[in-house]
């Protein structure tokens, strides 16, 4: 009730005092958890972990952001949703992706209080940047399917740096080089890093887990888009038959959510999505190793070797 969610508020704001900040590119962040959450996240973070009902239909889109969020999030509406909607009658086209699959922690608990969960169809599908540690309880109890979808980190780091910028200057402010932002992220101090403990901790839960995570990452969707799009819809509970794959059912959903077609729409050109931020932000080049036309030959190396050192004895590459 009421005087329940006033309680965790009030230590949710007296928490916030206690948490280790730092500014990275200007805006305050927050240590919680070992992670590093932008300050309007972290009411929600933890609201979410103790408010969150999962049920066992839900999808769990679990993403470190700048990873194929916008991508996974299209792919997945439309492969559960395809008997309701044909593509060429997809909420895709009027809706920006973000819009339509909204985040846990930013959106669903923003206040801290649960909002907007009412209206969604079955199956809900969400999405989150937590590391799996920090994932809900209820998510953790009960049996509902996690996809986590990772990219290389070179990528990531300049996909993240171009969206902050795009982000600076629709509000007219000159965005700061690349430099700073990258060593903080080598460091594992940026938006819900540290990288290695997001990719491993979802890395791990699936080798132990495979029926309810399933690790994807951007560079397989980009080599073969329809392999993956039939390996996603098969562990969702929603494999394609014979007759919708013969029909191209499986070509023309990974038509729709393509980079190339949701960044052709108007809706994704124009205006601010639901968390204030510009729809065009999130469409760029969708490059695999574009990093090599941001990063110098020695923040290559530098990054590398953080990753190798970290992901060392996983079986994780990325
Ligand atoms: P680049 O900046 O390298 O172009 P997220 O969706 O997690 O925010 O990640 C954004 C990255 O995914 C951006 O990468 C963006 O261009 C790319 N992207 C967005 N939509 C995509 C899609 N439908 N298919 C492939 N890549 C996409």
């Amino acid at each position: 009730g009421d005087g329940h969610h006033q309680e965790l508020q009030n230590k949710i704001e007296k928490l916030l005092t206690t948490l280790p900040r730092e500014y990275i590119h200007g805006l305050p962040h927050f240590q919680y958890e070992g992670a590093w959450y932008p300050s309007m996240a972290v009411p929600g973070v933890i609201s979410s972990q103790q408010l969150f009902q999962a049920d066992e239909s839900d999808i769990i889109l679990a993403t470190l952001p700048k990873s194929g969020t916008t991508w996974l999030k299209s792919l997945i509406f439309s492969i559960v949703n395809r008997n309701r909607y044909a593509p060429k009658d997809s909420p895709l086209l009027s809706i920006h992706p973000h819009d339509l699959v909204c985040n846990i922690e930013l959106e669903h608990f923003r206040d801290g209080v649960p909002q907007h969960l009412e209206q969604l169809s079955r199956p809900r599908i969400f999405n989150t940047h937590v590391p799996y540690a920090s994932l809900p309880s209820s998510i953790m109890a009960s049996n509902c399917r996690i996809v986590c979808v990772c990219r290389n980190p070179m990528d990531n780091i300049v996909s993240y740096w171009h969206f902050v910028s795009s982000i600076y200057k629709s509000f007219f402010i000159q965005p700061n080089p690349i430099d700073e932002l990258f060593d903080k992220y080598c460091q594992g101090v940026h938006y819900y890093g540290p990288f290695w403990d997001h990719n491993l901790g979802y890395w791990k839960a699936s080798l132990e887990k495979p029926k309810n995570m399933l690790f994807m990452t951007y560079e397989d969707l980009k080599e073969d888009i329809h392999f993956q799009t039939k390996r996603l819809a098969a562990f969702l509970g929603f494999p394609f038959s014979k007759q919708e794959e013969d029909e191209g059912l499986i070509e023309e959903i990974s038509r729709l959510c393509s980079l190339r077609n949701l960044k052709s729409l108007d809706i994704n050109k124009r205006g601010l999505n639901k968390l204030n931020l510009p729809v065009s932000a999130y469409f760029r080049k969708g490059e695999v190793g574009d990093y090599a036309n941001h990063l110098t030959p020695s923040m290559v190396q530098k990054l590398n070797k953080v990753v190798l050192q970290k992901f060392a004895g996983s079986g994780l590459v990325l």
